[in-house]
């Protein structure tokens, strides 16, 4: 076969959390498929970036009282380990918020614009008048239109699962804010996908042999057809977002930025850019090359994007579309779904730090796979017996079968005929090269390991039938023996090879103990021969349930503290400086008539001025035992009217979470020496 040529790339993450195993399953099939066409001589550049922009990362990035740009290179620091610890071998990483991306979704939008399929129509949407920004639909909270369910999200229902506009939703409120939006228009970007130039070219694109699978096809065929109310079919598409946004600016329209959908396929483009920078290479001379395969590794939640605005937006800047869209099913934990952004069940790093072997969950999840859309569910009683009975029963086992015999008896040598049992074993395992190579490279992992697994049964019956540890008490039987354990370690390097796109670090110890060259598919028809191997060493162990159970028990919960409640969630510096809290004298402390919780205090916060502040210790002190004494304020919290007037501030105290079991309010005072007005940091 000629060398191909491949471009791989999984989906961007968004980089507002670490990965959840479903990343590292969207990982861990394309890194199969990678590794498998690397084996076979092929050229491939696998390349991921972070997916930077949007509202939700500027909005919690503003929560985190950091920069956006701050905050995605916090996330993105945080990669490593989860990509190195699963032996995901990407090229390169890259963001979305690099240069290059900037560049080259400018040039993508100006080549649209100038083949006229952008267009700028004004639309009304949700502002929140408080944060000064337009708010994504997310954000927007409310009762439900159709069951009255209260805090709805601002298009479904999550009580009664109605689908609405965020204009339909009763007493709207920003989740940002707290504010009611109100409606607003602002000029916004199309891309004209309704145009005709751009269905006949999807039509024909989808529609290409071997590019998309036909479950995704016939998904697709419903997104060309209009339904019989005229709405439906291939609508215009909503490509710009008002400041503020963290995005890219869009050339020729201040103030405006690329939807993060628009800026996000193109980072693949970013990231190969800069991979082959690394390697000084020509990308563009790269991709205009039309032996170069462009292939993408999605969830099938993003299919729509992926099949219809990327070929669009590549087809009409004048550049190569993708080749293949390879669409994998959600993975469930349990036959739990797994929030996206919050994941669930087992967290990659910390199936890692339990020390369970990341080999073993490739391999469970590679059983499972197939080139379908369909979800796949990781059943902790079934990857035990996956792994023991499968990897390390049928596999491993053949090599330290026969390993001690070899080691002890003959020095390490294999012996250079291997009989006829030996030789009929040997020639099945070979036979079955070629079809492995086409269910890997069909993506069809689980069959391909399942036929893996049967050629091990046959060696592991071969073994039976010659019983290496009687030969081995027959004073006549060497060359038996010898030929024997012969056998299963040429089985057994045969074997490797065909799971090393599964099992990359064991194929590295196998290949150092065997004492060969790292294998490549055309090894499938070598042969050791009278070759000497190593001494045998530890290759992999079984897992045990108590592994597989700790990784489904949660952490031990922080001791209980003393004051009856857990600390509260980590803020930042930025956030604690936030109170202003001063020194102050009590002035004067007085009875509220009417309450008889409060205490009207007069505070002296060294301003020139006094303030008046009510406080709730009525029950705790007496007005006299107060006044002269120094407490700490906080001075610019916002003035509040209450019943008995204006209160300017707040001072502090402490209590028990559970005032009625453990009573008392204990007002703060500083160490003498304090002056009013002094600020606490
Ligand atoms: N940022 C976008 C993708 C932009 S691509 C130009 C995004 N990010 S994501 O972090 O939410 O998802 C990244 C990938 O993980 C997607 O392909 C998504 O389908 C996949 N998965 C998310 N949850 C998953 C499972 N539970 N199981 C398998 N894959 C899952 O979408
Ligand atoms: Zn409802």
């Amino acid at each position: 076969m000629p060398r191909r040529q491949l471009f791989v790339t999984t989906a961007l993450p968004y980089a507002n959390a670490n990965f959840h195993i479903g990343h590292i399953m969207e990982y861990t099939q394309a890194d199969i498929w990678v590794r498998f066409q690397r084996l076979q001589g092929h050229e491939v550049h696998f390349v991921c970036a972070d997916d930077a922009h949007g509202a939700p990362i500027m909005i919690a990035a503003e929560k985190a009282g950091l920069t956006p740009q701050a905050f995605v290179a916090n996330i993105a620091a945080g990669r490593k380990p989860y990509l190195d610890g699963f032996h995901i071998a990407f090229d390169h990483w890259h963001s979305t918020d690099a240069p290059e991306n900037h560049a080259l979704s400018q040039d993508v939008y100006r080549k649209l614009r100038d083949a006229g399929l952008i267009e700028v129509r004004a639309i009304e949407q949700f502002f929140d008048p408080a944060k000064g920004m337009f708010l994504p639909d997310r954000f927007i909270k409310g009762e439900c239109p159709k069951c009255g369910a209260k805090d709805q999200y601002g298009d479904s229902c999550e009580v009664c699962g109605a689908v609405y506009a965020p204009t339909e939703v009763k007493n709207p409120y920003s989740v940002l804010s707290g504010a009611t939006p109100v409606l607003k228009t602002s000029d916004h970007h199309f891309f004209k996908l309704s145009d005709p130039r751009c269905k006949q070219f999807l039509e024909q694109w989808t529609h290409e042999a071997g590019r998309l699978q036909p479950e995704v096809l016939n998904k697709i065929k419903e997104w060309f057809t209009p339904t019989e109310d005229g709405t439906g079919g291939l609508g215009d598409w909503d490509i710009s977002r008002d400041a503020p946004y963290f995005g890219i600016e869009i050339p020729d329209a201040p103030g405006k930025y690329f939807y993060v959908w628009l800026d996000a396929p193109i980072g693949y483009l970013a990231s190969l850019t800069g991979h082959f920078a690394k390697l000084g290479k020509d990308v563009n001379a790269f991709l205009a090359d039309p032996a170069t395969e462009q292939v993408h590794f999605i969830g099938k939640d993003i299919t729509y994007f992926h099949t219809l605005f990327w070929p669009a937006m590549l087809h009409f800047s004048g550049r190569k579309t993708p080749d293949r869209v390879y669409v994998h099913g959600f993975l469930t934990v349990n036959a739990e779904k797994m929030s996206k952004s919050r994941g669930t069940g087992i967290d990659p790093l910390r199936y890692l730090e339990l020390g369970l072997d990341a080999e073993w969950l490739r391999y469970y999840l590679a059983a499972k796979l197939n080139d379908r859309v369909e979800d796949l569910d990781f059943n902790p009683e079934d990857f035990i017996a996956r792994v023991n009975s499968d990897l390390v029963g049928k596999y491993i086992n053949i090599a330290s079968r026969a390993a001690g015999f070899l080691a002890k008896r003959f020095e390490g040598q294999l012996s250079a005929t291997l009989g006829v049992d030996g030789e009929a074993v040997i020639a099945k395992l070979q036979a079955a090269a070629p079809g492995l190579a086409a269910l890997y490279d069909g993506r069809e992992f689980g069959k391909a390991l399942r036929e893996i697994m049967g050629l091990a049964d046959a060696v592991n019956e071969y073994v039976d039938a010659h019983k290496p540890w009687e030969l081995a008490k027959k004073p006549d039987a060497a060359v038996e023996l010898h030929e024997a354990c012969s056998t299963c370690i040429e089985a057994f390097r045969l074997l490797t090879l065909y799971l090393k796109p599964v099992l990359p670090a064991l194929s590295a110890k196998v290949e150092a103990f065997l004492q060969v060259a790292p294998l490549t598919w055309a090894d499938a028809s070598a042969r050791l021969g009278a070759h000497a191997i190593g001494a045998f060493q530890h290759l992999m162990q079984r897992v045990t349930t108590e592994q597989v159970e700790a990784l489904f028990t949660k952490p031990e919960p922080p001791a209980p503290v003393p004051g009856g409640e857990p600390i509260a969630a980590e803020i930042t510096i930025d956030d604690f400086v936030k109170p202003d809290l001063r020194i102050a004298k009590i002035v004067k402390a007085e009875r509220v008539e009417g309450s008889t919780k409060l205490l009207r205090l007069t505070l002296d916060a060294g301003e020139g001025r006094t303030r008046n502040v009510f406080s709730g210790i009525a029950g705790a002190y007496k007005p006299e035992d107060l006044e002269g004494k120094l407490t700490v304020l906080v001075a610019n919290l916002a003035p509040r009217k209450m019943k008995f007037g204006v209160s300017e501030g707040m001072v502090l105290a402490a209590s028990h979470a559970d005032e009625k079991a453990v009573p008392g309010v204990f007002v703060l005072e500083p160490h003498a020496g304090a002056q009013p007005g002094m600020r606490i940091r």
